[in-house]
């Protein structure tokens, strides 16, 4: 009975669509996406549809300092740390209606198939969406997350400003979700798994329908900016300029030879450019500029992150100007536990469908829980490979699938409860 248990496509794809209905945003083709930055009005709204899905579910709801939102279903051994699902709710400024998201709402999927069914787990089973995954209001990304496991402090967290100049703390307080549970978490889940669209081209250029992920690339963000002296466009000679917007131009340029010169496995993205004061006739007095750069490899990173300041060593003295950099992220890459990428593996595969193992080029929440549990990550394919865009898709078909693996991969880590203790997975699994 409970090998052959599936989830409901269609009522996890109803709710995909209304959660997706809060801060819509629709293209110039029809495409709708979202728009639900960090702690904005629009997340507090995506935050409500959800927590009350979560309490209609009969789960007991927890909002902890950070704002990061647990909804837990008991299990028939109470003391038991629970299996965890999770992923995130906010959006990028262009998001679609799955990066995170689909994570959440399937593992309410989940829990809403057991409770139909009347299926009984031994360890407790927890959804949870985290604060600020995405990173683009508020960085660095995966602050929820990253404060859930202790790797920053909560003080420093709730203190960290977004380019507008709002304040972390302010904003969580302000939309009512600055919770009364401490944070970092003190019981650790006995397990983590998050279901995410790839949010790349890979799985449907192969024609495959689950990931299996085996790591997250690491990443490095840097904001940098240059100063220079804002002049007439038309009466300084160019060789009397000290011109932040030229600048700002070749070290765009430099990172898209950077990432040639690295290979492959460095990606690297110039996704913000401002110049001040922005007008035709002036030579600007400033630009900031955001560099993204990734790899799979640490020292890699490490290179590519080295030949950035020395290019920008470079820049200041060929350009007169001074540039002064800020780091907004930084994240060594993470490998998934062994022994949970075979149980998604082994089950994706028992459920009949294609597999490939793969890393994720995308940050995600479940690289900070790895930091204190088992954890994981199941993927769907992106159409298009398209992601942080509003044309974002996944098909219902393969929304069901990931949701289907993710329900067969709970109630083994979860466990039947007249299983021994620890018989789900070994007894490697904290009780
Ligand atoms: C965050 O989700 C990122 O990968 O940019
Ligand atoms: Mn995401
Ligand atoms: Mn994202």
């Amino acid at each position: 009975m409970r090998a052959d248990l599936r989830t409901d496509g269609a009522r996890l794809w109803a709710r995909l669509e209304e959660l997706g209905e809060i801060g819509a945003v629709v293209g110039p083709n029809g495409e709708r996406g979202s728009c639900r930055l960090a702690l904005t009005d629009a997340d507090r709204g995506g935050r409500d549809l959800v927590t009350g899905w979560m309490r209609d579910l009969g789960l007991t709801v927890t909002i902890d300092a950070i704002g990061n939102v647990v909804g837990t279903r008991p299990g028939t051994r109470q003391d038991a740390a629970p299996v965890m699902i999770g992923s995130h709710i906010d959006t990028v400024a262009t998001g679609g209606r799955f990066d995170g998201n689909l994570g959440v709402l399937a593992g309410l999927e989940v829990i809403e198939t057991l409770e139909q069914h009347g299926v009984a787990t031994r360890r407790p089973v927890s959804v949870a969406f985290f604060t600020d995954e995405e990173g683009s209001r508020f960085a660095p990304d995966m602050l929820g997350s990253l404060v859930y496991v202790g790797g920053m402090q909560l003080e420093e967290a709730l203190d960290v400003r977004a380019a507008d100049g709002a304040r972390v703390g302010d904003e969580l307080a302000r939309i009512g979700y600055a919770g009364p549970l401490p944070c970092p978490v003190a019981t650790p889940p006995a397990a983590y798994v998050e279901l995410h669209v790839e949010q790349g081209p890979v799985l449907e250029d192969e024609g495959i329908t689950i990931g299996v992920v085996e790591g997250v690339q690491g990443i490095s963000w840097t904001e940098v900016t240059i100063t220079g002296r804002s002049a007439h466009a038309g009466t300084t000679p160019m060789r009397l300029r000290r011109d932040p917007a030229y600048a700002a131009a070749r070290i765009t340029t430099f990172v898209r030879e950077l990432t040639a010169e690295l290979g492959a496995t460095q990606v690297g993205t110039v996704g913000r450019i401002e110049l001040y004061p922005n007008l035709v006739n002036v030579v600007a007095a400033r630009a900031t500029l955001t560099v993204d750069l990734r790899n799979t490899d640490e020292a890699s990173l490490r290179e590519a992150e080295a030949r950035l300041a020395a290019e920008l060593r470079r820049v200041e003295v060929a350009e007169h100007v001074s540039i002064a950099t800020r780091r907004l992220a930084r994240f060594e890459p993470v490998d998934f536990d062994p022994a949970t990428i075979d149980v998604v593996e082994a089950t994706a595969q028992r459920l009949g469908h294609s597999t490939r193992r793969m890393p994720s080029g995308a940050g995600h929440d479940a690289q900070m829980l790895a930091r204190v549990c088992p954890a994981a990550m199941i993927f769907v394919p992106s159409v298009d490979g398209l992601s942080h865009n509003i044309a974002e898709h996944t098909s219902p078909g393969d929304v069901t699938a990931g949701a289907d693996v993710l329900l067969q991969v709970v109630l083994q880590l979860a466990g039947a409860p007249d299983e021994a203790v620890g018989a789900a997975e070994g007894d490697r699994l904290p009780h």
